[in-house]
């Protein structure tokens, strides 16, 4: 078998000729004039008023006395999380929100020459954000709400309480079947908010077994319930590419695993699914489907203690398919998850790896539209997870114990979750030119310049 460890060829050079100059590092970098952008663009969805982070950083005053974790923090790159390998894979996602090397050194300088203020004159227009208490989608399909809205039972999560996972079940109410062309998430409240760190939404209902999107049977015989939709702060919801969607069934049924943290008070919070639908008689042409792959039962993870263990499961695309996103799961002593691809001639492509899994942040990775592999029938997807079971990672509970596949925060588990639109071999070929002629087209207009 040939390998090849480099993202898709074509996807290389757009990936290099895509990448801006280096902008120089400014001097003397002030708050109003270098660090406020940075602060607007990176960490203000989580760190405002009433959302997520322990502390807001919209102003001066606000951002002062933090100056030096601050530093630290985004130094070693554990603010903004984002835990992509910077050196390996696709490199081009939707949601990028990590910092260039640039604004880490324009940070550490300013904080460094004692995180002076700068001409109040240089501050930029405070950074307007979506009103979370809207349904934000429903303009966009002139509508005043979703078509569907299905709620959570409520969860009271008291001031000081350890983290915790919901996982409540709730019926769609759907008696025929019906395509999605956006889906909006929210928590119920601006309280709920401070306490709502994460949402996956799981879609249970009966595929026939010969599904493209059919999931693996349980201990019961019953399908496992697929994602639908995961919601992390800072990402609202999902509208679907042009032509795709997702397929919901009559009696299908929304499965919640909501992860609360501790808001420093009481508070109840209910979240909300908002889904709406194509027109009836406008179905699209591509179906996507959130795949759960890798080592995906009991049998599956077996991590010896004080040992640095390695995992892999493959899965087979039945149809060519383009692969939309990728979010690595695992538990407290996940370490670090790659996904290949193995094409049917044998070559294996790195497509993304994530170097430094952290348990607090399940990040969906969305490729970008023109980075989004696109890959031939009869791909295998590897993934492969490590978890570090010694006394090295530091949210390890223990190290001396076998830990296996399990439910609890303290088993563990090695699998990613993974958006696929699949496509029949002709629109495959169309859409690869389609690629070709964009990336080429972006190539000569970058040696124009
Ligand atoms: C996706 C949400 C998110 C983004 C984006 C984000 N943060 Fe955070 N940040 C958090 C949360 C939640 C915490 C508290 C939990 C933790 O420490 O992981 C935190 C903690 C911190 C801390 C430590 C506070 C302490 O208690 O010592 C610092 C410093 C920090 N963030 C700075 C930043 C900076 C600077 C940026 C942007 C460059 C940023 N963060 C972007 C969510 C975020």
């Amino acid at each position: 078998m040939r390998t090849t460890w480099k993202p898709l060829g074509v996807l290389v050079v757009a990936v290099a000729i895509a990448t801006p100059a280096l902008a120089d590092v400014p001097a003397k970098p002030t708050f109003t004039k270098d660090i406020a952008p940075i602060f607007q663009e990176k960490c203000e969805a989580c760190h405002r008023t009433d959302s997520i982070a322990p502390m807001s950083l919209t102003t001066y005053e606000e951002a002062r006395p933090w100056a030096r974790s601050i530093k630290a923090r985004v130094a070693d790159r554990q603010m903004p999380p984002w835990h992509i390998d910077k050196t390996v894979g696709i490199q081009e996602f939707k949601n990028d929100r990590s910092l260039s090397d640039d604004q880490i050194a324009t940070i550490a300088k300013w904080v460094d020459a004692g995180a002076p203020k700068g001409d109040v004159k240089d501050m930029p227009a405070p950074k307007a954000w979506p009103n979370e208490q809207v349904w934000n989608f429903a303009p966009l399909f002139g509508q005043t709400e979703p078509d569907l809205i299905v709620k959570s039972t409520p969860w009271t999560h008291k001031a000081g309480q350890n983290d915790a996972w919901w996982k409540p079940m709730t019926e769609t109410g759907l008696t025929e079947p019906r395509w999605v062309r956006a889906i909006e998430v929210r928590p119920g409240s601006i309280k709920g908010r401070k306490i709502t760190h994460h949402i996956v939404l799981r879609l249970q209902q009966e595929e026939a077994p010969d599904s493209i999107a059919a999931n693996p049977v349980d201990a019961t015989g019953a399908q496992q319930a697929g994602t639908f939709m995961e919601w992390a702060v800072g990402k609202q919801g999902e509208i679907m590419r042009p032509n795709s969607g997702k397929l919901m069934l009559a009696g299908s049924k929304i499965v919640w695993d909501i992860h609360y943290s501790n808001g420093g008070e009481d508070i109840t919070d209910t979240a909300e699914l908002g889904i709406y639908f194509y027109p009836k008689g406008q179905e699209p042409k591509f179906r996507q489907v959130l795949h759960l792959m890798g080592a995906t039962n009991a049998g599956g993870v077996d991590i010896p203690p004080n040992t640095v263990k390695a995992t892999q499961g493959f899965f087979v695309l039945r149809q060519a398919a383009r692969v939309e996103s990728f979010q690595p799961h695992m538990h407290l002593r996940g370490k670090a998850m790659s996904m290949e691809a193995v094409l049917p001639g044998g070559q294996i492509q790195i497509l993304s790896h994530v170097a430094d899994f952290n348990f607090n942040w399940h990040n969906s990775y969305l490729y970008a539209d023109d980075a989004a592999p696109l890959l031939p029938k009869g791909t295998i997807l590897k993934i492969t997870a490590w978890h570090d079971n010694t006394a090295a990672k530091k949210s390890n509970p223990d190290p001396n114990v076998w830990v296996g596949y399990g439910d609890r925060t303290v088993d563990e588990m090695a699998h990613a979750w993974v958006n696929v639109t699949y496509m029949s071999d002709e629109d495959y070929v169309v859409e690869v030119e389609a690629r070709k002629m964009k990336l080429n087209l972006n190539t000569q207009q970058q040696q124009q310049q």
